[in-house]
Protein backbone atom coordinates (compact mmCIF):
# COMPACT_ATOMS: atom_id res chain seq x y z
CA UNK A 1 0.00 0.00 0.00
CA UNK A 2 1.18 3.96 -0.47
CA UNK A 3 1.37 6.56 1.37
CA UNK A 4 1.41 10.71 0.17
CA UNK A 5 3.60 12.75 1.80
CA UNK A 6 3.84 16.50 1.85
CA UNK A 7 5.88 19.26 3.13
CA UNK A 8 3.58 21.72 3.48
CA UNK A 9 3.65 25.50 3.80
CA UNK A 10 4.12 26.08 0.07
CA UNK A 11 1.38 28.64 -1.29
CA UNK A 12 -0.46 27.17 -4.62
CA UNK A 13 0.23 28.73 -7.45
CA UNK A 14 -0.93 27.91 -10.87
CA UNK A 15 -3.81 26.55 -12.77
CA UNK A 16 -5.61 22.67 -12.75
CA UNK A 17 -7.96 21.30 -14.63
CA UNK A 18 -11.52 19.76 -12.48
CA UNK A 19 -12.29 16.46 -13.85
CA UNK A 20 -15.85 14.68 -14.74
CA UNK A 21 -17.75 14.54 -11.46
CA UNK A 22 -17.58 11.07 -10.12
CA UNK A 23 -20.68 11.08 -8.76
CA UNK A 24 -22.46 11.51 -11.93
CA UNK A 25 -20.00 9.15 -14.09
CA UNK A 26 -21.12 6.37 -11.59
CA UNK A 27 -25.35 6.64 -12.22
CA UNK A 28 -24.39 7.22 -15.78
CA UNK A 29 -22.38 4.13 -15.95
CA UNK A 30 -25.06 2.13 -14.36
CA UNK A 31 -27.64 3.48 -17.10
CA UNK A 32 -25.68 1.77 -19.50
CA UNK A 33 -27.63 -1.32 -18.31
CA UNK A 34 -30.93 0.34 -19.82
CA UNK A 35 -30.09 0.28 -23.90
CA UNK A 36 -28.37 -2.70 -25.81
CA UNK A 37 -25.78 -0.87 -28.07
CA UNK A 38 -22.52 1.57 -27.72
CA UNK A 39 -22.57 4.42 -25.17
CA UNK A 40 -20.31 7.04 -26.04
CA UNK A 41 -18.68 8.77 -22.70
CA UNK A 42 -16.80 11.86 -22.12
CA UNK A 43 -14.72 12.81 -19.41
CA UNK A 44 -15.39 9.79 -17.14
CA UNK A 45 -12.58 10.26 -14.64
CA UNK A 46 -9.82 7.97 -14.20
CA UNK A 47 -10.79 6.81 -10.44
CA UNK A 48 -10.56 3.24 -8.83
CA UNK A 49 -14.26 3.53 -8.15
CA UNK A 50 -14.64 3.98 -12.00
CA UNK A 51 -12.88 0.59 -12.03
CA UNK A 52 -15.06 -1.05 -9.96
CA UNK A 53 -17.95 0.14 -11.69
CA UNK A 54 -16.72 -1.45 -14.45
CA UNK A 55 -15.89 -4.82 -12.68
CA UNK A 56 -19.40 -4.84 -11.99
CA UNK A 57 -20.87 -4.00 -15.51
CA UNK A 58 -17.92 -6.89 -16.90
CA UNK A 59 -19.76 -9.28 -14.42
CA UNK A 60 -22.97 -8.61 -16.16
CA UNK A 61 -22.10 -8.68 -19.61
CA UNK A 62 -21.15 -5.41 -20.65
CA UNK A 63 -18.10 -4.61 -22.43
CA UNK A 64 -16.13 -1.67 -20.63
CA UNK A 65 -12.79 -0.95 -21.56
CA UNK A 66 -9.94 -0.81 -18.63
CA UNK A 67 -6.82 -0.06 -18.84
CA UNK A 68 -4.14 2.69 -18.13
CA UNK A 69 -6.37 5.93 -16.86
CA UNK A 70 -6.08 8.60 -19.33
CA UNK A 71 -5.56 6.31 -22.58
CA UNK A 72 -7.69 6.59 -25.08
CA UNK A 73 -10.68 4.71 -24.92
CA UNK A 74 -10.60 4.33 -20.95
CA UNK A 75 -11.29 6.69 -18.31
CA UNK A 76 -9.79 9.67 -19.02
CA UNK A 77 -10.15 13.29 -17.34
CA UNK A 78 -11.27 15.91 -19.82
CA UNK A 79 -13.72 16.31 -22.54
CA UNK A 80 -11.29 16.65 -25.22
CA UNK A 81 -10.10 12.93 -24.41
CA UNK A 82 -11.65 10.12 -26.46
CA UNK A 83 -14.53 8.61 -24.94
CA UNK A 84 -15.02 5.77 -22.82
CA UNK A 85 -17.35 3.05 -25.48
CA UNK A 86 -19.36 0.85 -23.62
CA UNK A 87 -21.05 -1.81 -25.42
CA UNK A 88 -24.00 -2.82 -22.99
CA UNK A 89 -25.29 -5.11 -25.93
CA UNK A 90 -24.54 -7.91 -24.32
CA UNK A 91 -26.04 -7.84 -21.01
CA UNK A 92 -26.92 -11.24 -19.42
CA UNK A 93 -27.14 -11.00 -15.95
CA UNK A 94 -29.14 -9.61 -13.23
CA UNK A 95 -26.61 -9.62 -9.96
CA UNK A 96 -24.17 -7.07 -7.90
CA UNK A 97 -22.44 -9.59 -5.47
CA UNK A 98 -21.55 -8.48 -1.99
CA UNK A 99 -17.80 -8.50 -3.07
CA UNK A 100 -18.18 -5.30 -5.32
CA UNK A 101 -20.99 -3.86 -3.28
CA UNK A 102 -18.96 -4.46 -0.15
CA UNK A 103 -15.87 -2.24 -1.65
CA UNK A 104 -18.48 0.56 -3.01
CA UNK A 105 -21.61 1.40 -1.88
CA UNK A 106 -22.86 2.90 -5.17
CA UNK A 107 -22.77 -0.54 -6.74
CA UNK A 108 -26.05 -0.22 -5.64
CA UNK A 109 -27.08 1.70 -8.27
CA UNK A 110 -27.52 -1.20 -10.60
CA UNK A 111 -30.50 -2.13 -8.82
CA UNK A 112 -32.81 0.04 -10.88
CA UNK A 113 -31.61 -0.12 -14.48
CA UNK A 114 -31.79 -4.09 -13.76
CA UNK A 115 -35.25 -3.96 -12.37
CA UNK A 116 -36.29 -1.72 -15.49
CA UNK A 117 -34.35 -4.14 -18.10
CA UNK A 118 -34.21 -7.42 -16.97
CA UNK A 119 -37.16 -7.43 -14.67
CA UNK A 120 -35.52 -8.79 -12.09
CA UNK A 121 -31.98 -8.10 -9.54
CA UNK A 122 -30.38 -9.55 -7.08
CA UNK A 123 -27.84 -6.52 -5.55
CA UNK A 124 -26.24 -7.16 -1.79
CA UNK A 125 -27.29 -4.90 0.48
CA UNK A 126 -24.58 -2.49 1.46
CA UNK A 127 -24.48 -2.40 4.96
CA UNK A 128 -23.11 0.68 6.95
CA UNK A 129 -19.61 2.45 6.43
CA UNK A 130 -17.43 4.69 8.16
CA UNK A 131 -19.50 7.62 7.38
CA UNK A 132 -23.36 6.55 8.49
CA UNK A 133 -25.70 3.52 8.33
CA UNK A 134 -26.94 4.80 4.94
CA UNK A 135 -29.43 2.13 4.67
CA UNK A 136 -30.85 1.95 1.27
CA UNK A 137 -35.21 1.41 2.61
CA UNK A 138 -36.38 4.35 0.59
CA UNK A 139 -34.97 3.26 -2.74
CA UNK A 140 -36.63 -0.26 -1.57
CA UNK A 141 -40.10 1.16 -0.87
CA UNK A 142 -39.86 3.34 -4.19
CA UNK A 143 -39.43 0.33 -6.17
CA UNK A 144 -41.90 -1.59 -4.06
CA UNK A 145 -44.58 1.35 -5.01
CA UNK A 146 -44.15 0.62 -8.16
CA UNK A 147 -45.34 -3.19 -8.30
CA UNK A 148 -41.91 -4.79 -7.73
CA UNK A 149 -41.53 -7.74 -5.19
CA UNK A 150 -38.95 -6.84 -2.75
CA UNK A 151 -37.82 -9.99 -0.42
CA UNK A 152 -34.36 -9.45 1.31
CA UNK A 153 -32.34 -13.12 1.44
CA UNK A 154 -29.16 -13.94 2.87
CA UNK A 155 -27.94 -10.15 2.96
CA UNK A 156 -29.09 -9.47 -0.57
CA UNK A 157 -32.24 -7.86 -2.11
CA UNK A 158 -34.20 -9.72 -4.88
CA UNK A 159 -36.66 -7.76 -6.71
CA UNK A 160 -38.92 -9.41 -9.12
CA UNK A 161 -40.12 -6.83 -11.31
CA UNK A 162 -42.57 -8.83 -13.78
CA UNK A 163 -44.88 -5.73 -13.01
CA UNK A 164 -43.38 -2.40 -12.98
CA UNK A 165 -45.67 0.53 -12.84
CA UNK A 166 -45.56 4.12 -12.59
CA UNK A 167 -46.64 5.09 -9.19
CA UNK A 168 -46.96 8.39 -6.70
CA UNK A 169 -43.25 8.60 -4.95
CA UNK A 170 -42.71 10.81 -2.03
CA UNK A 171 -39.19 10.90 0.23
CA UNK A 172 -39.34 11.36 3.57
CA UNK A 173 -35.43 11.82 3.38
CA UNK A 174 -33.70 13.61 0.23
CA UNK A 175 -31.55 10.96 -1.02
CA UNK A 176 -29.64 11.16 -4.39
CA UNK A 177 -28.94 7.03 -4.76
CA UNK A 178 -32.15 6.78 -4.17
CA UNK A 179 -33.81 9.60 -6.44
CA UNK A 180 -31.49 8.05 -9.50
CA UNK A 181 -32.60 4.28 -8.63
CA UNK A 182 -35.84 4.83 -9.18
CA UNK A 183 -35.97 7.56 -11.89
CA UNK A 184 -33.60 4.59 -13.76
CA UNK A 185 -36.48 1.85 -13.03
CA UNK A 186 -39.08 4.57 -13.79
CA UNK A 187 -37.74 5.18 -17.82
CA UNK A 188 -39.12 2.05 -18.39
CA UNK A 189 -41.83 1.25 -16.53
CA UNK A 190 -45.11 1.46 -17.71
CA UNK A 191 -47.32 4.66 -16.80
CA UNK A 192 -46.12 7.40 -15.07
CA UNK A 193 -43.67 7.79 -12.40
CA UNK A 194 -44.09 11.41 -10.08
CA UNK A 195 -41.12 11.37 -7.52
CA UNK A 196 -41.67 14.07 -4.94
CA UNK A 197 -39.18 15.76 -2.51
CA UNK A 198 -36.23 14.33 -4.96
CA UNK A 199 -32.99 15.35 -4.68
CA UNK A 200 -31.83 18.15 -6.81
CA UNK A 201 -28.31 17.40 -6.88
CA UNK A 202 -26.19 18.60 -9.95
CA UNK A 203 -25.31 15.02 -10.33
CA UNK A 204 -29.14 13.95 -10.64
CA UNK A 205 -29.66 16.46 -13.50
CA UNK A 206 -26.70 15.11 -15.32
CA UNK A 207 -27.94 11.48 -15.21
CA UNK A 208 -31.69 12.80 -16.00
CA UNK A 209 -29.72 14.48 -19.33
CA UNK A 210 -28.09 11.50 -20.07
CA UNK A 211 -31.27 9.50 -19.70
CA UNK A 212 -32.80 12.17 -22.27
CA UNK A 213 -30.60 11.50 -24.59
CA UNK A 214 -31.04 7.92 -24.60
CA UNK A 215 -35.09 9.04 -25.17
CA UNK A 216 -35.77 8.91 -22.24
CA UNK A 217 -39.02 11.17 -21.14
CA UNK A 218 -38.59 13.10 -17.89
CA UNK A 219 -40.18 16.69 -16.80
CA UNK A 220 -38.72 18.86 -13.89
CA UNK A 221 -35.09 17.82 -14.45
CA UNK A 222 -32.92 19.90 -11.60
CA UNK A 223 -36.30 20.82 -9.49
CA UNK A 224 -37.30 18.36 -6.60
CA UNK A 225 -40.42 17.27 -8.60
CA UNK A 226 -39.34 15.02 -11.21
CA UNK A 227 -42.07 13.49 -13.48
CA UNK A 228 -41.08 10.20 -15.91
CA UNK A 229 -43.51 8.78 -18.42
CA UNK A 230 -42.10 5.48 -19.23
CA UNK A 231 -40.85 4.53 -22.66
CA UNK A 232 -40.90 1.26 -24.22
CA UNK A 233 -37.14 1.33 -24.67
CA UNK A 234 -34.16 3.38 -25.45
CA UNK A 235 -31.17 3.66 -27.09
CA UNK A 236 -27.54 4.41 -26.23
CA UNK A 237 -26.15 7.90 -25.85
CA UNK A 238 -23.56 9.71 -26.62
CA UNK A 239 -22.87 12.14 -23.22
CA UNK A 240 -20.18 14.42 -21.44
CA UNK A 241 -20.29 14.16 -18.27
CA UNK A 242 -20.62 17.11 -15.94
CA UNK A 243 -17.34 18.58 -14.19
CA UNK A 244 -16.47 17.56 -10.21
CA UNK A 245 -17.99 20.33 -8.09
CA UNK A 246 -16.64 18.09 -4.82
CA UNK A 247 -13.20 18.49 -6.45
CA UNK A 248 -13.20 21.78 -7.14
CA UNK A 249 -14.54 22.63 -3.82
CA UNK A 250 -11.92 20.64 -2.06
CA UNK A 251 -8.61 22.76 -4.75
CA UNK A 252 -10.32 26.00 -3.23
CA UNK A 253 -9.60 24.76 0.17
CA UNK A 254 -6.16 23.74 -0.56
CA UNK A 255 -5.60 27.27 -2.33
CA UNK A 256 -6.86 29.51 0.16
CA UNK A 257 -5.27 27.47 3.18
CA UNK A 258 -1.91 27.82 1.48
CA UNK A 259 -2.71 31.75 0.92
CA UNK A 260 -2.01 30.75 -3.05
CA UNK A 261 -2.86 31.98 -6.48
CA UNK A 262 -4.80 28.76 -8.50
CA UNK A 263 -6.88 28.83 -11.47
CA UNK A 264 -9.49 26.00 -11.85
CA UNK A 265 -10.48 25.53 -15.08
CA UNK A 266 -13.62 23.33 -16.36
CA UNK A 267 -14.89 24.35 -13.06
CA UNK A 268 -18.71 23.78 -12.83
CA UNK A 269 -19.64 27.46 -11.45
CA UNK A 270 -23.37 27.01 -11.47
CA UNK A 271 -23.39 24.65 -9.07
CA UNK A 272 -20.06 26.42 -6.37
CA UNK A 273 -22.88 29.00 -4.97
CA UNK A 274 -23.01 27.25 -2.09
CA UNK A 275 -19.27 26.76 -1.36
CA UNK A 276 -17.80 29.92 -3.14
CA UNK A 277 -20.26 31.59 -0.95
CA UNK A 278 -19.00 30.39 1.94
CA UNK A 279 -15.31 31.15 0.95
CA UNK A 280 -16.09 34.75 0.48
CA UNK A 281 -17.55 35.20 3.51
CA UNK A 282 -14.84 33.82 5.03
CA UNK A 283 -12.54 36.55 3.24
CA UNK A 284 -11.10 34.26 0.54
CA UNK A 285 -10.92 36.43 -2.82
CA UNK A 286 -12.66 34.34 -5.59
CA UNK A 287 -12.98 35.90 -8.87
CA UNK A 288 -15.54 34.09 -11.56
CA UNK A 289 -16.33 33.63 -14.90
CA UNK A 290 -17.41 30.70 -16.92
CA UNK A 291 -15.77 27.51 -16.44
CA UNK A 292 -13.03 29.73 -14.34
CA UNK A 293 -12.42 30.45 -11.21
CA UNK A 294 -9.47 32.17 -9.59
CA UNK A 295 -8.33 32.06 -6.16
CA UNK A 296 -5.99 34.60 -4.26
CA UNK A 297 -4.22 35.91 -1.85
CA UNK A 298 -6.57 38.41 0.11
CA UNK A 299 -6.50 39.48 3.99
CA UNK A 300 -6.76 36.96 7.02
CA UNK A 301 -9.17 33.98 7.04
CA UNK A 302 -11.89 34.18 9.23
CA UNK A 303 -14.29 31.51 11.07
CA UNK A 304 -17.44 31.37 9.80
CA UNK A 305 -20.08 28.57 10.28
CA UNK A 306 -21.30 26.13 8.23
CA UNK A 307 -24.40 23.90 8.06
CA UNK A 308 -24.31 21.00 5.35
CA UNK A 309 -27.66 20.52 3.40
CA UNK A 310 -29.05 18.57 0.55
CA UNK A 311 -28.58 20.62 -2.44
CA UNK A 312 -28.32 23.66 -3.21
CA UNK A 313 -27.16 24.03 0.38
CA UNK A 314 -23.28 23.24 1.48
CA UNK A 315 -22.60 19.69 0.57
CA UNK A 316 -21.71 17.50 2.95
CA UNK A 317 -18.70 16.06 0.95
CA UNK A 318 -17.35 19.66 1.27
CA UNK A 319 -17.48 19.44 5.13
CA UNK A 320 -14.32 17.66 5.99
CA UNK A 321 -11.90 20.05 3.38
CA UNK A 322 -13.47 23.59 5.15
CA UNK A 323 -12.91 22.66 8.43
CA UNK A 324 -9.72 22.13 7.36
CA UNK A 325 -9.16 25.64 6.20
CA UNK A 326 -11.21 27.20 9.31
CA UNK A 327 -8.79 25.47 11.54
CA UNK A 328 -6.50 28.18 10.15
CA UNK A 329 -8.79 30.93 10.42
CA UNK A 330 -8.90 33.67 13.15
CA UNK A 331 -11.91 33.15 15.54
CA UNK A 332 -14.22 30.32 15.57
CA UNK A 333 -16.52 28.50 13.20
CA UNK A 334 -19.17 25.96 14.65
CA UNK A 335 -19.69 23.40 11.68
CA UNK A 336 -23.16 21.49 11.65
CA UNK A 337 -23.26 17.96 9.80
CA UNK A 338 -26.81 17.45 9.22
CA UNK A 339 -26.77 14.39 6.68
CA UNK A 340 -24.63 11.94 7.92
CA UNK A 341 -24.52 11.00 12.02
CA UNK A 342 -21.27 9.98 11.43
CA UNK A 343 -18.49 12.23 9.48
CA UNK A 344 -16.68 14.12 12.11
CA UNK A 345 -13.82 10.85 11.49
CA UNK A 346 -11.15 13.65 10.70
CA UNK A 347 -11.59 15.98 13.41
CA UNK A 348 -9.47 13.69 16.16
CA UNK A 349 -6.74 13.55 12.93
CA UNK A 350 -6.72 16.86 12.33
CA UNK A 351 -6.18 17.51 16.15
CA UNK A 352 -3.15 15.17 15.68
CA UNK A 353 -1.95 17.99 13.36
CA UNK A 354 -2.65 20.51 16.26
CA UNK A 355 -6.41 21.99 15.26
CA UNK A 356 -8.57 23.23 18.00
CA UNK A 357 -11.91 21.23 17.33
CA UNK A 358 -14.39 19.85 19.85
CA UNK A 359 -17.09 17.96 18.72
CA UNK A 360 -20.52 17.94 20.57
CA UNK A 361 -23.34 16.16 18.79
CA UNK A 362 -23.35 16.97 15.24
CA UNK A 363 -21.29 20.40 15.63
CA UNK A 364 -18.15 20.50 15.14
CA UNK A 365 -16.32 23.67 17.20
CA UNK A 366 -13.04 25.09 15.41
CA UNK A 367 -11.37 27.48 16.88
CA UNK A 368 -8.85 29.44 14.67
CA UNK A 369 -4.62 28.43 15.01
CA UNK A 370 -1.69 30.21 13.68
CA UNK A 371 -0.56 27.05 12.26
CA UNK A 372 -0.59 23.46 11.98
CA UNK A 373 2.06 21.20 12.29
CA UNK A 374 2.89 17.90 10.04
CA UNK A 375 2.14 14.05 11.36
CA UNK A 376 1.13 10.89 9.85
CA UNK A 377 -2.23 10.92 9.74
CA UNK A 378 -4.89 8.40 8.37
CA UNK A 379 -8.79 8.37 7.39
CA UNK A 380 -11.32 6.28 7.24
CA UNK A 381 -13.26 7.66 4.09
CA UNK A 382 -12.64 9.91 0.93
CA UNK A 383 -13.67 13.44 2.19
CA UNK A 384 -11.70 12.97 5.06
CA UNK A 385 -8.84 11.92 3.79
CA UNK A 386 -8.84 14.92 1.36
CA UNK A 387 -9.08 16.89 4.32
CA UNK A 388 -6.22 15.75 5.63
CA UNK A 389 -4.31 16.82 1.89
CA UNK A 390 -5.80 19.84 2.78
CA UNK A 391 -4.44 20.45 6.11
CA UNK A 392 -1.05 19.29 5.34
CA UNK A 393 -0.15 21.44 2.38
CA UNK A 394 -0.35 24.34 4.90
CA UNK A 395 1.20 22.36 8.04
CA UNK A 396 4.44 22.85 9.41
CA UNK A 397 6.78 20.15 8.19
CA UNK A 398 6.14 16.91 6.83
CA UNK A 399 2.42 15.04 6.91
CA UNK A 400 2.11 11.53 5.88
CA UNK A 401 -1.30 10.03 4.32
CA UNK A 402 -2.08 6.83 5.22
CA UNK A 403 -4.70 4.44 3.39
CA UNK A 404 -3.97 6.27 -0.05
CA UNK A 405 -6.51 4.11 -1.53
CA UNK A 406 -9.27 6.20 -0.50
CA UNK A 407 -8.18 9.59 -2.23
CA UNK A 408 -7.59 6.72 -5.48
CA UNK A 409 -11.19 6.22 -5.11
CA UNK A 410 -12.38 10.11 -5.77
CA UNK A 411 -9.48 12.32 -6.57
CA UNK A 412 -7.85 11.77 -10.29
CA UNK A 413 -4.47 12.34 -10.76
CA UNK A 414 -4.25 13.93 -7.24
CA UNK A 415 -0.31 14.38 -6.80
CA UNK A 416 0.30 14.94 -10.45
CA UNK A 417 -2.31 17.80 -10.08
CA UNK A 418 -1.05 19.43 -6.82
CA UNK A 419 2.46 18.53 -8.22
CA UNK A 420 1.31 20.96 -11.09
CA UNK A 421 0.74 23.50 -8.74
CA UNK A 422 4.44 23.44 -7.10
CA UNK A 423 3.27 21.75 -4.16
CA UNK A 424 5.59 19.47 -2.29
CA UNK A 425 3.85 16.16 -2.67
CA UNK A 426 4.77 12.65 -3.52
CA UNK A 427 3.35 9.20 -3.39
CA UNK A 428 5.76 6.39 -2.20
CA UNK A 429 5.50 2.47 -0.87
CA UNK A 430 4.83 2.57 2.65
N1 LIG B 1 -31.12 7.62 3.63
C1 LIG B 1 -32.07 6.85 4.24
N2 LIG B 1 -32.68 5.87 3.51
C2 LIG B 1 -32.39 5.64 2.20
C3 LIG B 1 -31.42 6.45 1.58
C4 LIG B 1 -30.80 7.44 2.32
O1 LIG B 1 -32.36 7.00 5.42
O2 LIG B 1 -32.99 4.76 1.59
C5 LIG B 1 -30.44 8.69 4.40
C6 LIG B 1 -28.93 8.43 4.55
O3 LIG B 1 -28.63 7.54 5.60
C7 LIG B 1 -28.40 9.83 4.76
C8 LIG B 1 -29.34 10.68 3.91
O4 LIG B 1 -30.49 9.88 3.67
O5 LIG B 1 -28.53 10.18 6.10
C9 LIG B 1 -28.78 11.11 2.57
O6 LIG B 1 -28.17 10.00 1.92
P1 LIG B 1 -28.18 9.83 0.34
O7 LIG B 1 -28.99 8.64 -0.02
O8 LIG B 1 -28.50 11.12 -0.33
O9 LIG B 1 -26.64 9.49 0.07
P2 LIG B 1 -26.11 8.54 -1.07
O10 LIG B 1 -27.02 8.64 -2.24
O11 LIG B 1 -25.81 7.21 -0.51
C10 LIG B 1 -24.65 10.31 -2.34
C11 LIG B 1 -23.22 10.46 -2.72
C12 LIG B 1 -22.39 10.74 -1.47
C13 LIG B 1 -22.93 12.03 -0.83
C14 LIG B 1 -24.42 11.89 -0.53
C15 LIG B 1 -25.05 13.15 0.02
C16 LIG B 1 -23.02 9.08 -4.69
C17 LIG B 1 -22.49 7.85 -5.33
N3 LIG B 1 -22.77 9.24 -3.38
O12 LIG B 1 -24.72 9.22 -1.43
O13 LIG B 1 -21.05 10.94 -1.89
O14 LIG B 1 -22.23 12.28 0.37
O15 LIG B 1 -25.12 11.52 -1.73
O16 LIG B 1 -24.88 14.20 -0.87
O17 LIG B 1 -23.62 9.91 -5.36
C18 LIG B 1 -18.69 10.99 -1.62
O18 LIG B 1 -18.59 11.24 -2.83
O19 LIG B 1 -17.70 11.09 -0.84
C19 LIG B 1 -19.99 10.58 -1.06
C20 LIG B 1 -20.10 9.95 0.10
Amino acid sequence: MDKIVIEGGIPLKGEVVISGAKNAALPILAATILAPGVHELYSVPPLADIRTAGRLLGSLGIKFPQGPPGRSGTPGSSGQDAPLLVDSSGLEGFEAPYELVKTMRAAVLVLGPLVARQRRARVSLPGGCAIGARPINLHLKGLEAMGVKITLREGYVEADARRLNGADIYFDTITVTGTENLMMAAVLAKGTTVIKNAAMEPEVGDLARFLTAMGAQIEGIDTDVLTIHGVKELKPASYIIMADRIEAGTYMAAAAITKGEVTLLNAPMPHLTAIMGKFTEAGVRLSAEPGRITLQPGGALHGVDVRTLPYPGFPTDMQAQFMALMSLARGASVITETIFENRFMHVSELVRMGADITVSGNHAIVRGKKTLQGAPVMATDLRASASLVVAGLAAQGLTEIHRVYHLDRGYANLVEKFSGLGARIQRMPE
